[in-house]
Formats: structure tokens, sequence, C-alpha cells
């Protein structure tokens, strides 16, 4: 049950999950200082749990442990919260003012001693998650000079002392996201962090820490630039901290001006890795994503197939084939609009290419339409071609710095959507072109970072870090309130830009360009240790694949993008009758399974050389299961099913098994010999 309950006399707050407790307490100078984080304790429990003392001889090291660690004092740790007051008096010293508790949200109101500056620190826990959700807000309580903040985080998470952690998380490039590393943690400080002003390939903004079956873990719900900070210290105390910006910003704070930070979610599990991934689905599901309860569509998105070529005509054409196989949303990718017949000019120019859609949209959106499918169309609005009417008209909407150049990436630079008049005017586009056509999707592409990200009209220039987040938030928030048939796919180059920020107002992520089913394998598997099967968009294209030239069978392509929203992005226009019958069944065996894929619960089955994923929903279970290589002739290792009734039945239509020999011996997958060998077993309890 979720709850905060507070203990007057210890001062101490004790919040509940589902199977988690949280505790901290104010100490006597009125510091928050952590107590607890672990499996449920009662509130007498947690009341005696005691912070580890150093040993005598080692007491000028004090263990910092404060909930959002501070500058100043006798803490020498990287800290949660930097300021600087006008005089340049640094620090903050904490004074405690009071609490409230609405539901599951816990405040506690401090404010500096001296200084008019007032920090709140933010809890929520809520029905049916483990997770934690802290947040912090300040605000200037005086009326005189600004105050400098240089970090500001959102939480600041600390563990238990354990003789040693281990870290895992994911790093990455354009076509190479997700790439799971588990690394010991070093005495010291270990930073992850975005500099690029979206949350980036590089490195997702999540992490596990774990130390045998027990893991901590964080994810930020933000999608620009971030920085989360890993400190142990030589005496073992190990803390994550982490928030929006990276280091060198600086943004002011106005007398009277408040300031929030976004979500650092906390989750706590006990039971290993693979369990703290399913409860963060479960938190993305109920508590993250709009429209979690609707099972994703089939896309065909034609990028891959016509790239910059797109035309009325081809683009009907490939309808037609999508059509046919079963496909239910057509989405027509780059290249549709302004002079943009390559990547070089027209972005930011959205209005219809007339020499390729002489009618306008409306004729080929009319025709998808009467295929049956539903229209989606790719857009890019944070950004400009040089070589457009956009920036001939408006060269100071882009992010810029005097005496500096406008470095391009992708023949394109970022426009700053900080600025009010610019957000504005990206709403006002994206309203009309989703008003005016009868437009059900979009995937909303952000192609590059940020680069000489200035702004010499403000006077305080690093807030566009944020405020360029925010708009962009606020756009997507305002078009899907204004337009609730709108379903939205995240992009960027890829998966650059996929939170908990971005997956709270979008439907679906494009995790890779990359969709050469060997690499998406390592993807995907990366992907899900945080984000679920329903979010995670997956084509299957054509052979030999276009980044890596590998020639992989259909059905292990189909069966890898299988575990996930299942999409066509080939050329269908080139595939054989053989190759279109086949799609078209294992397409009707996607559509007879994803309810499991899509809403079920997910476990890792991997045995030796066969990489599988099981997903469980209700009485049914589908187990996708993948050998790329066959080795030695060795024998297949049995499959060890999860989540079934042991006393119960389970059929695939033609064999029937024991729910508790599929879990305790295993199911043979019955891979056929050769490369790239590939199954899907749909499992049935009958009784
Ligand atoms: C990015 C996306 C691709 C495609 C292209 C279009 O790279 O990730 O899927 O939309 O842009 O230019």
């Amino acid at each position: 049950m979720a709850e905060v309950i507070f203990d007057a006399d210890e001062r101490l707050w004790l919040l509940s999950t589902a199977t988690t407790s949280y505790a901290l307490r104010l100490d006597a100078s009125d510091a928050p200082r952590h107590v607890y984080w672990g499996p449920t304790l009662t509130l007498a429990q947690a009341a005696t749990v005691r912070t580890p003392v150093l040993s005598k001889i080692s007491s000028v090291d004090s263990l910092t442990d404060e909930e959002l660690p501070v500058e100043g004092g006798s803490r020498f740790d990287a800290p949660s919260l930097q300021v600087r007051f006008a005089d340049r008096v640094a620090a903050f010293e904490w004074k405690y003012v009071d609490y409230t508790v609405d539901g599951g949200h816990l405040a506690i109101r401090f404010t500096d001693r001296h200084y008019p500056l007032e920090v709140v620190l933010h809890y929520w826990v809520g029905a049916g998650t483990d997770v934690i959700e802290r947040w912090t807000t300040l605000r200037h309580t005086g009326s005189d000079d600004p105050i400098t903040l240089l970090r500001c985080d959102s939480a600041s998470w600390f563990l238990p002392l354990r003789a040693d952690y281990e870290v895992s998380h994911t790093v990455g490039g354009w076509s190479s996201e997700f790439r799971l590393q588990h690394t010991p943690i070093p005495v010291g400080e270990t930073t992850f962090t975005s500099r690029r002003g979206t949350s980036s390939h590089q490195a997702n903004p999540w992490l596990m820490v774990t130390s045998g079956d027990e893991v901590w873990s964080g994810a930020l719900a933000w999608s620009g630039s971030y920085r989360i900070t890993v400190r142990r210290t030589p005496q073992g105390q190990t803390s994550f901290t982490g928030g929006f910006g990276h280091e060198g910003l600086t943004w002011r704070l106005n007398p009277g001006e408040a300031w929030e930070t976004p979500v650092f979610a906390g989750l706590y599990a006990a039971d290993g890795a693979d369990a703290a991934s399913r409860r963060w689905h479960a938190y993305v599901l109920n508590h993250v994503l709009p429209h979690s309860d609707e099972t994703r569509t089939i896309v065909y998105n034609s990028w891959e197939a016509t790239e910059f070529d797109v035309s009325e005509r081809n683009q009907k054409m490939l309808a037609a084939r999508a059509a046919a196989l079963g496909c239910e949303l057509f989405v027509m990718d780059d290249g549709w609009f302004g002079a943009r017949t390559h990547d070089a000019a027209g972005l930011g120019d959205w209005t219809v290419n007339r020499d390729r859609f002489p009618g306008g949209l409306d004729p080929l959106i009319a025709e998808v339409h009467r295929l049956g499918m539903r229209f989606g169309l790719w857009v890019e609005p944070e950004m400009v071609n040089p070589d457009s009417d956009l920036y001939r008209q408006h060269p100071d909407w882009v992010m810029h710095m005097p005496n500096r150049t406008r470095t391009t990436m992708r023949n394109q630079l970022v426009l700053n959507f900080g600025r009010t008049d610019v957000a504005e005017w990206a709403h006002k586009w994206l309203d009309q072109l989703v008003g005016q056509h009868e437009i059900d999707f979009l995937k909303w592409d952000m192609n590059r970072s940020f680069s000489e990200a200035g702004w010499p009209a403000e006077s305080d220039p690093d807030r566009l870090w944020i405020d360029h987040v925010r708009h962009v938030y606020a756009i997507i928030d305002r078009l899907r309130a204004d337009h609730p048939q709108l379903r939205i796919e995240a992009c960027s180059g890829g998966g650059g830009r996929i939170d908990l920020g971005m997956l709270a107002r979008t439907d679906q992520a494009w995790v890779s360009d990359n969709t050469d089913a060997l690499d998406r394998i390592h993807i995907q598997h990366g992907y899900s240790r945080i984000y679920p099967a329903r979010t995670l968009s997956a084509w299957v294209t054509d052979s030999p694949n276009q980044l890596t030239g590998r020639t992989i069978p259909l059905a292990f392509r189909f069966h890898v993008a299988m575990a996930g929203v299942l999409g066509i992005g080939g050329n269908l226009l080139n595939w054989t009758e053989q190759e279109l019958a086949e799609a078209t069944s294992l397409l009707a065996q996607y559509k007879s399974v994803r309810h499991i894929v899509q809403h079920g619960v997910q476990y890792d089955l991997t045995a030796g050389p066969v990489t599988a994923v099981q997903y469980v929903l209700g009485n049914e279970t589908v187990v996708l299961a993948y050998r790329p290589a066959v080795n030695f002739g060795l024998p297949q290792v049995p499959l060890r099913l999860k989540a079934l009734d042991p006393a119960a039945s389970y059929t695939t239509g033609s064999s029937t098994h024991s729910g508790a020999v599929l879990m305790h011996h295993g199911l043979e997958p019955a891979l056929p010999l050769g490369d790239y060998a590939s199954t899907m077993i749909h499992l049935t309890q009958v009784a």
C-alpha cells in the first residue's frame, strides 16, 4: 500500500510502496538525512535504523547522506544543489519549515538560514508501483538580487553500505543505441551525462545499481541535457544524484521566481535485475504512458523504401502492398514538404511539395484510408536547413552565438524553441497540419544535437537548455489535447531522445535506425531493461540490411521485430510473391499474440546460444527465441518458462505441456539446424 507517515518525535518520514520502504529524518541541525531504502519496514523499525558511524581515527571524514547534498560545511562530495548568492556566498544551510502530505505526495519545505531561498523536497508514492518519484522545487523569496544556480538536481539516492556494487546502464551512438554495460562501481565519481540538448543516444538517462539480487535504480524524466553522478567514497558509501543540465551551465533565479526540476524516479527491487525491469515496465504502463491500454497498430513506414524520393505514386503503390500484408497504419517519412528532395534543403518549410503531391496530401491520405489503414506523417519541427525559406526569413531563430560558427550537422541547424515566438510558430503549423488533414499519427524526429546553444537577446541564455525541452513538451501536450485521435512516435535519429519525459507524451518510440535483426536483439534487450515492449517500435526491413549488409531470413527478421510493436519498413515493391506470402502469414501470427507482447509481463529466458524472451498475460504466454549461429552441434538448452501455473497444462494447439515441466525442466524450442534459426511459441492454458 502506498502511504506516507511521519513520526514527530523522531522527526522521521516513512514512505511505503507495495513491497518497499523509504525513510528519511531531520537531524539536529535540520538537515534532511537519508535513513533507509529497501524491503518493507514498519515505522517503529525504521526509527531504529542508524547511520553507520565511522571509526574515531577517521572522524574527519563525515558521511554525507543528505537527501539532496548541498555544497559547503564539511561536505566534500559532488553536491546535488549548488547555488551562489549575490554577495558570492556559496552553500546552503538547511532550516526546516514544515511538510505537507497529499495522498501519496510528501513535500518537505526548508529555507536557507540567512538567504531568501526556499527548497522543497518532493516525494510521491502511488498505487501498484514500487517506484518512488522525487523532484525538487526552489523559490526565491526575496525582492533584491537574483540567485545563481550551478547545479540543481531532482534527487540524490543513497544506498546502504555494501562491500561491492555494480552499475548497469546503456551506451550507444546513432544506430547502436541501448548497448547494455555492467561495470563495478569505482571509488570516485562516475558521471553519465548528455551535453547534447537531448537525453542522447550515448547514455540513456537511467541506471541500475546492484549488489547480488538487490537492485537500486533511477530513471530521469527529462529529454534534454542531464547529468547523473554515481558517488562511491573511499569509505564505501554509495549514492547517485541526477537532474537536468550539464556542468558549466548556470541559471538565474530572480526574486519571486519558482523553479521545478523534472522527476528522478527511483526503484528498489529485492529480486534481481530482470524483476526490476518488469517493475519499471509496469510503472511506465500505469503511470507514465498516455493510453497504455491501447494496442499499438502495425505500421508501414516508407523511409527505407523511398528515402527522400517520395511521390504520390510511389507512396500509393507502397500503401497498397502494405494494406495487402495486413498493415494498419501507413507513415510517409521525410521528403514530402518544401524543397526537401535531399537532406540539405527545405527543412523548416512545412508546406507540401506540389511537384510530388500535385493535389496536396489529401489524395494520398484518402487512398490510405480507403485501403483501411490510418495515415501518419514524419515531422522534424525543431530543425531548419540553412537552405530554406524559413532560415532566409528568420536567421535569428536558430540557437547561435555572436562571433561563432553556426555548426551544421546533417546540414541542419537547431531552432531555439526556448523562444516563445518560435515555439508558437511550430505549434501553429503542426496544429494546422493535423487539423486540416486527416492525420492520425506523427513521427516526431529530432536529428541533431545542440551546438552554439546561445540566445543573444536573452540575459540568462542557459535557460535555453531547459526552456527548449519544456516548449517541446508543451507543444506535444497541446496538440494531443486538441486532437485526441492523434498518436505520436518519439524519434531522434533513432533512439536519441527516449526517456520517461518523452514517453509521458508519446505512444511509441523509434529505438534505432539500425534495423539489422541481429543488432536489434541487443538494442531491444538494452531498451527493455527499463522501457516496455508496448513502446518499442520495430520494423522488418530488406535483406541484405542497408546498414550492415547482413543477409538474414525473413522469419528471423519478423520474430525479432515481434518483440515489440511490429512494423514493416522494407521496399515492398521489391519483395517476391513468396516473401509477401510469408510476410502476410507472419504478420497475422503477430496479430494473434500482440496483446500478450504489448500488455503482458516480460521475462528474459536467454539460455546458452539461444536468446529468448517470454511474455505472459492471463492464461496465455508467448516465447520468441533466436539462435543466430549454430556451433559445435551441441544439444539445445531447454528454455525454462516463468510465471506459469505448475498445476496447469498448456497447449500450442498441436502439443500439450505441463506447467511444472515447462518451468522446471524447460521447453525445447525445436529450432531448425543452421544459422538464424528462430521461432515463436504461443501457449494457452487448458486446465
Ligand atoms: C532519422 C530517423 C529516420 C528517418 C530519417 C529521415 O534518421 O531516425 O527513421 O525518419 O531521419 O530523414
